[in-house]
């Protein structure tokens, strides 16, 4: 049985990694393909991987007519939202890859979900180093009670904080609110500077050239520190295997799962 897979942003940056991936793995077919520029083509002649037979639609709405099991949504924050809703709509299976969307949104899609009673398994990076920092900095947060995230990241990356951060605040939510000694609405001078709240902790972006993708968490007590940080390089090679694995364990769950270690025994 091969998992039929509909892939929005198949020739970005990293959905045309995923592509390249889903085409190694002959469990996995790639049946149709999302991205507007090079709507009607095939994506294979696209990608010069001859092995990619689905064809590139303008939407999601015109991909999914193409019978498939997993959608994967790896476009932008603007159209991700739409396109999950109907690829839950016509009872697809979901796994998200792109940043941005907020907590209301997962709310919103985790609603529509279990409706449907399909999975929606939403990883803001799917390298295996973030997913061991998660697990880390829960940890962490069990013993150390207060704690503030820096997210690093190109200058040209639009939305802010990272899927990353983002997902860490609110893993480390569930673990408990961190107590800053002064709390932020007590800060004196520009409160911008304390970074904003982000499901209870506060998150630092930085924008800056030179930076690829980042993110570091600081644990702070009396006289004691530790930092937990992830960078990775300029290609998308670390988030394709764990894509990979996210679309051959989506079909088992029901609702929103967030991090990858929903699929992953990390004991
Ligand atoms: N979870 C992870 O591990 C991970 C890793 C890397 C990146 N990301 C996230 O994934 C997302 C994509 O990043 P990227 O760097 O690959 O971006 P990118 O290179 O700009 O690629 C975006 C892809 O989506 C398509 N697209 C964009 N808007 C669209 C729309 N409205 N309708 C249809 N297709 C659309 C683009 O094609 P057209 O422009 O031709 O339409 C292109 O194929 C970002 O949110 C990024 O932060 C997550």
């Amino acid at each position: 049985m091969t998992i039929k897979v509909c892939l929005a942003g198949a020739t970005g940056w990293a959905g045309s990694e995923l592509a390249r991936g889903i085409a190694k793995n002959p469990d996995l077919e790639l049946v149709a393909a999302v991205a507007r520029r090079h709507a009607g083509k095939v994506l294979g002649d696209v990608l010069g991987e001859p092995r990619l037979g689905g064809r590139v639609h303008a939407s999601a709405a015109e991909a999914l007519a193409e019978r498939c099991d997993v959608f994967v949504e790896y476009t932008k924050p603007a159209s991700a939202k739409a396109n999950v809703l109907a690829a839950l709509e016509r009872k697809v299976h979901v796994v998200i890859g792109t940043s941005g969307l907020t907590d209301a949104d997962y709310a919103e899609i985790h609603a529509t979900a279990r409706r449907e009673q399909r999975g929606v398994l939403a990883c803001g990076n799917f390298a295996l180093t973030v997913v061991l920092l998660q697990k880390f900095a829960e940890t962490a947060a069990r013993l150390i009670p207060q704690w503030e995230i820096i997210d690093y990241a190109h200058d040209d990356k639009v939305d802010v904080p990272s899927g990353t951060a983002r997902e860490l605040a609110f893993r480390l939510s569930k673990v408990r609110s961190p107590q800053p000694t002064v709390p932020i609405e007590r800060a004196v001078g520009p409160r911008e500077t304390r970074g904003a709240t982000v499901a209870g902790t506060q998150v630092h972006s930085i924008r800056l050239p030179g930076y690829v993708i980042g993110a570091e968490v600081v644990f702070g007590m009396p006289d004691q520190r530790l930092t937990i940080r992830h960078d990775s390089g300029s290609s998308a090679r670390p988030y394709v295997d764990g894509a990979l694995l996210a679309i051959r364990k989506v079909a088992g769950l029901v609702g929103v799962h967030r991090g990858l270690d929903s699929v992953l025994d990390l004991g």
